[in-house]
């Protein structure tokens, strides 16, 4: 059985969804009003999988000119592994090259190697480390930032992560809407 599955911008109505998948998976800590800033502030991205109205993953983006600033990426725990994080990530790395963002930047717990594998297969460095950044474990973050999104390049690049990423979600049932 094929599953439909869309990525899209999100707004205000799935600020109940947001909260509950980010505390399934993320845990960020982030408020409600948090959450509210950045579904209406016009220079953040806030972006979804979505199946059937239902929210399986999220992601948010901010823009300050030249600089796309990765906030929060999660995948519904009982969805990961099947590609959708690299189809939100490609998501939104698509819509900061469409704005005009130069590099993107993020930090990530030192000990996720589930996410640095999904950030190394962007290209993504490390280029620094915060100690002590994360609290409940008390953990390191690495700083990661990918550059050169303005060039045609990562234009050419895009297209076939796409390709890729679309025909893996095809082998697992996941039927793709526009
Ligand atoms: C990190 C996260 C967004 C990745 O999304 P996902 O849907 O699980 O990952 P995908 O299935 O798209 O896999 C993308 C890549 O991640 C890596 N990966 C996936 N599952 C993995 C695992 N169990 N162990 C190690 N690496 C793994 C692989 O490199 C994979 O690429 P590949 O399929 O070409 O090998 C998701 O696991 C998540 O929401 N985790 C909790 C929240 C979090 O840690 N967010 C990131 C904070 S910076």
């Amino acid at each position: 059985m094929e599953h439909p599955l869309r990525l899209q911008r999100l707004s205000e109505p799935w600020l109940p969804q947001i909260m509950s998948l980010d505390r399934r998976s993320m845990n960020s800590g982030w408020s409600e009003p948090s959450f509210l800033q950045e579904l209406t502030r016009t220079s953040t991205t806030v972006l979804g999988v979505v199946s059937a109205e239902a929210l399986w993953g999220f992601g948010i983006c901010w823009q300050i000119l030249e600089e796309a600033h990765l906030s929060i990426l999660a995948i519904a725990p009982e969805h990961q592994g099947k590609s959708l994080g690299k189809w939100l990530l490609w998501g939104l790395l698509s819509a900061a090259a469409t704005q005009r963002a130069e590099w993107t930047l993020l930090e990530v717990r030192a000990s996720n190697q589930r996410a640095l594998n999904l950030y190394h297969f962007f290209g993504f460095s490390v280029f620094g480390q915060r100690a002590k950044y994360y609290a409940d474990p008390t953990e390191d973050a690495l700083l990661l930032w990918r550059k050169g999104l303005n060039t045609d390049q990562f234009q050419a690049d895009l297209y076939l992560w796409q390709k890729a990423i679309h025909t893996a979600l095809g082998e697992q049932g996941f039927c793709i809407e526009s």
